[in-house]
């Protein structure tokens, strides 16, 4: 739905993973305006990670009098709206978390929005706010107070993106209501440090590419990226609403360089929004690498082209890749080996639409690296749990040699 906001896929930096959940060591004014001086001095903004979102357990409570909703005032001792005014002068964007239910999802003290959705979208225009988290927690979340909600935003007449985090949409057909009311809308579950879990975020939009562009993105679950603070796991199954046993991973970072690598391709190339959760005060070399990539951050970034998908990679093989044909004709491709040893994983140039005869200039993104021109069938070692980034670009004639073996990984 186009009320000016998310024509591109947002990018930025978010609470709820990295700075300690709720009941101990809150997210506070303190921190998040030190994660957006990191984002400033990091060169995060320059290259697009231009938000700040404020997720779960930022408030207790109501005001008696006026229904407004109060920031915990030992963490806000200010209220919301200095740390706001703070991150807007730095050039970035702030969002804030409320549910659509009358409780938040953690813990379920909160207050959610169910009967305020006009008071609470006045607080969050009068703050400043421009982004609006909307989880599904609590009694009486509904598909109606979805609408609700995007009607008392739009009527604020401050444009904010409105992004759903869960819902009936999620199994309907084209995400049902979702693009008609919100600018962006969770395709998934909570995305946890593992490498199953990357696999799941991913195909929750397997074969949807083409249903969310401009103005309306389904994204996966914030980005582990393999720093410091990852999120505490959920034990057992995880209900509808968000709730489950929380215990802090055995292991963190949960994942591997090579996993971390996965994560960070497939987000971009199905040009989900990129949202990091963990701590970007401290970056790992990994983190550098994948979310400081030009390269792979134009491919995420190109709202002209339809999102990627799923694909076989060559004409009667089982091997796929998810692919994204981008805006000037490019291919951004990613060969994701999920077995557990090192194999080789190919694609033809005619499995992802391609015209016969054509020659691709091949590019390893995250290595940033040339690996050469081809034509037909290009072919890589990649080790388990890694992919290689390709981008495919046409250099025009053909007569380059047929095929490329790649020993590059
Ligand atoms: C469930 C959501 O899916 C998470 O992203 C997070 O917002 C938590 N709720 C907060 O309680």
């Amino acid at each position: 739905y186009n009320n000016g906001m998310g024509e591109r896929p947002p990018m930025g930096w978010q609470t709820w993973c990295s700075v300690g959940e709720c009941g101990e060591d809150h997210c506070f004014d303190g921190q998040i305006r030190a994660m957006a001086d990191t984002l400033v001095l990091s060169g995060m903004k320059d290259l697009g990670y231009d938000w700040v979102v404020l997720d779960d357990c930022w408030h207790p409570t109501r005001d008696n009098a006026t229904a407004e909703l109060v920031p915990y005032p030992r963490f806000f001792p200010d209220g919301m709206k200095p740390v706001i005014d703070y991150v807007h002068s730095l050039g970035l964007k702030f969002g804030l978390y409320t549910s659509v239910g009358d409780r938040t999802c953690h813990g379920g003290w909160s207050p959610g929005s169910f009967g305020h959705y006009e008071r609470d979208a006045r607080t969050f225009a009068a703050w400043g706010v421009d982004y609006v988290k909307i989880d599904y927690c609590g009694s009486h979340d509904s598909v109606e107070g979805h609408r609700n909600m995007s009607r008392a935003l739009n009527a604020t007449g401050r444009p904010m993106s409105y992004m759903l985090c869960r819902g009936p949409y999620q199994q309907q057909d084209h995400w049902g209501y979702a693009p008609g009311i919100a600018q962006g809308w969770r395709a998934t579950g909570d995305h946890h440090d593992n490498f199953a879990s990357v696999r799941q975020q991913v195909e929750a939009v397997r074969g949807k590419a083409s249903w969310s562009g401009p103005f309306g993105w389904a994204y996966l679950d914030m980005m582990m990226t393999g720093g410091q603070g990852c999120k505490d796991q959920c034990v057992g199954p995880e209900s509808d609403q968000g709730h489950c046993n929380w215990t802090k991973p055995e292991h963190c970072p949960g994942m591997s360089e090579e996993e971390y690598r996965t994560e960070a391709s497939l987000y971009v190339v199905v040009s989900s929004p990129l949202m990091v959760g963990t701590d970007i005060r401290l970056m790992t070399p990994i983190m550098k690498e994948l979310l400081l990539n030009k390269e792979a951050i134009a491919i995420n970034q190109d709202y002209k082209a339809v999102p990627g998908d799923a694909m076989p990679s060559c004409h009667g093989s089982s091997q796929e890749a998810w692919v994204r044909r981008l805006s000037n004709g490019d291919s951004a491709v990613a060969l994701t080996n999920w077995g557990n040893h090192t194999a080789s994983l190919a694609v033809c140039l005619d499995a992802i639409g391609w015209t016969h005869g054509e020659t691709a200039g091949a590019r390893n993104v995250w290595a940033r690296q040339s690996l050469g021109t081809f034509s037909r069938r290009f072919e890589a070692k990649v080790r388990a749990h890694d992919t290689l980034l390709l981008l495919l670009s046409r250099t025009g004639a053909a007569g380059s040699p047929e095929n490329k073996v790649a020993v590059a990984m």
